[in-house]
């Protein structure tokens, strides 16, 4: 952002602030600020001013009754009762990232019934021990939980992991929580979480799911979006996603090790889905080769309801001839940003594309720092990848390759200007129509495949050929 534009924000924010929220000073000791909504609820953000988590809740309590969210986020709270927490029952919302809570005693939030948000990120729960979690201590109006973080560091190679059992939150519509080499439980699929992320994020996230089977998430048949981005994948089975009947987005990026060759199997799984976004965004390392996209990695694409893709950052130089001709039907948004694109005779074929209003690729054979390469794993070259198929939809039919330039309305300014050759020649468009000028002055007009003569046209219009 320019400078002139942020300050141009933040003047906006300033006094957008001044109109509808009032901001002030609160909590204990007035560590903590507040943030007054039009509506009158209050937000308390605590985060790292090192409150107790009791005198918060008492404060909450005597001064403040309409709190309904609280950020108490990095105040190193440890394990607590539920007397600690009693004064914010009424609370809808409660940010407890990166605490050091090892453990939560049974009934820590029985008398919370009004929260709907819980975020216990990048804490030391054992969430993944079935004997030392037990769900049952959550509220069961939540909607949104936050659990990633929590995966020990120091764990055991011999030590078995399971996801935990959520079931009983029959509200739970988004969880978030590290990934592990386990099936999610059949139980899921009874759940109502429709938002799944299991990617490693911020510091202490963690995922690593090698190897995706066709059981891995089986039970997910309610979910809708499954962001697995970041998750050390290397391979992904063909019926890996074939049960997932209501998924709209997935999410795949930053799989460093994933490559192409596991892009087969994915747009085979995503024809038994409602898909409308794939990301395959980042799926080999900064640095190596560049890569190939073949007609078989997206054939079964075609039979899919895929409304955008993205392929960013993946050293894309060559696409195979005809891969434009098996995009989905419906396809609108490509994103191919960071890539490195070669001339071949895919170039050409972008009118096969029918349907795609907005393609995206910016920043082609982009500069890196090399200090990247040291916190990448070992990169993969899959360009020798066999390029046989089974997929139905292959096809050696060409697309229509003429472009049309329709309903054109071009002003140009200033009118009285001097042009007086207008050449149209040898394009690729087949027609034209609309209108373009004026040109007061023109006399020579060329137009494929003849070259017109036109003396003195004033207005162009209709130029169909
Ligand atoms: C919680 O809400 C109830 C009902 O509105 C109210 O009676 C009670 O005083 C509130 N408790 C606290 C600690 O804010
Ligand atoms: C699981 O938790 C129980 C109870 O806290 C503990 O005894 C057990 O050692 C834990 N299991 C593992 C594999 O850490
Ligand atoms: C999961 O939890 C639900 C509700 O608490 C329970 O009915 C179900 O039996 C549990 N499933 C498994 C596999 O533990
Ligand atoms: C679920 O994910 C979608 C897509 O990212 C998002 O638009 C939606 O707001 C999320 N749902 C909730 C409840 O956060
Ligand atoms: C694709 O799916 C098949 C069948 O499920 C599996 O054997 C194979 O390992 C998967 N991955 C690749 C890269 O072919
Ligand atoms: C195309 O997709 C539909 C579901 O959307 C599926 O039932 C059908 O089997 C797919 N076609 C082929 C040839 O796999
Ligand atoms: C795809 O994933 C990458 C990496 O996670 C992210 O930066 C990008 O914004 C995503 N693309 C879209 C269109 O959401």
């Amino acid at each position: 952002m320019e400078l002139d534009d942020y300050m141009f924000v933040l003047a906006v924010l300033i006094v957008h602030v001044n109109i509808s929220m009032s901001l002030s000073r609160c909590g204990p000791e007035l560590k903590c600020s507040c943030v007054t909504s039009p509506s009158g609820t209050i937000a308390m953000d605590c985060k790292a001013r090192k409150v107790n988590i009791r005198q918060v809740c008492e404060s909450i309590a005597q001064i403040y009754p309409n709190v309904s969210d609280l950020n108490i986020a990095r105040n190193n709270i440890g394990n607590f009762n539920a007397e600690d927490v009693n004064n914010c029952r009424n609370i809808s919302s409660l940010n407890m990232n990166y605490n050091q809570i090892s453990s939560l005693h049974s009934g820590v939030f029985k008398d919370f019934q009004n929260i709907l948000a819980l975020d216990l990120s990048d804490n030391v729960l054992d969430i993944f021990n079935k004997t030392a979690f037990d769900p049952g201590f959550f509220p069961s109006t939540l909607r949104i939980l936050k659990l990633f973080g929590n995966f020990p560091e120091d764990n055991e190679i011999e030590r078995s992991f399971d996801y935990p059992n959520l079931t009983y939150l029959q509200k739970l519509e988004v969880l978030e929580m590290d990934g592990i080499e386990t099936d999610i439980g059949l139980e899921y699929e009874n759940s109502s979480v429709r938002n799944l992320t299991l990617s490693s994020k911020g510091p202490l996230g963690f995922c690593s799911i090698k190897e995706i089977f066709p059981t891995t998430f089986y039970s997910l048949v309610n979910v809708r979006v499954l962001d697995i981005s970041s998750c050390k994948i290397e391979n992904i089975y063909r019926d890996a996603f074939k049960n997932l009947v209501s998924l709209e987005i997935l999410d795949l990026s930053l799989n460093r090790r994933l490559g192409f060759s596991s892009l087969m199997n994915v747009s085979y799984s995503l024809q038994f889905t409602n898909i409308q976004f794939l990301n395959y965004s980042r799926v080999y390392t900064t640095f190596g080769v560049g890569t190939i996209i073949l007609n078989r990695d997206i054939c079964y694409l075609r039979n899919t309801s895929l409304k955008a893709i993205a392929f960013d950052g993946n050293k894309v130089q060559m696409v195979e001839k005809n891969t434009f001709v098996l995009f989905p039907k419906h396809l609108e948004t490509i994103y191919a940003q960071e890539n490195k694109f070669s001339f071949g005779l895919y170039l050409f074929q972008f009118g096969c594309l029918e349907n795609v209003l907005q393609i995206d690729a910016n920043n082609q054979n982009k500069m890196h720092a090399p200090i990247k390469y040291l916190a990448e794993p070992k990169s993969k070259d899959d360009n020798d990848r066999s390029r046989d198929s089974k997929c139905q939809y292959m096809t050696e039919e060409n697309c229509n390759m003429a472009y049309n330039i329709d309903n054109t309305q071009i002003n140009i300014n200033p009118s009285n200007n001097s042009l007086e050759v207008m050449d149209f020649s040898r394009n690729a468009y087949h027609s034209l129509s609309g209108k373009l000028g004026p040109f007061p002055n023109l006399k020579f007009f060329f137009y494929l495949p003849f070259s017109l003569f036109i003396h003195k046209l004033r207005h162009f219009v209709d130029g169909q050929s």
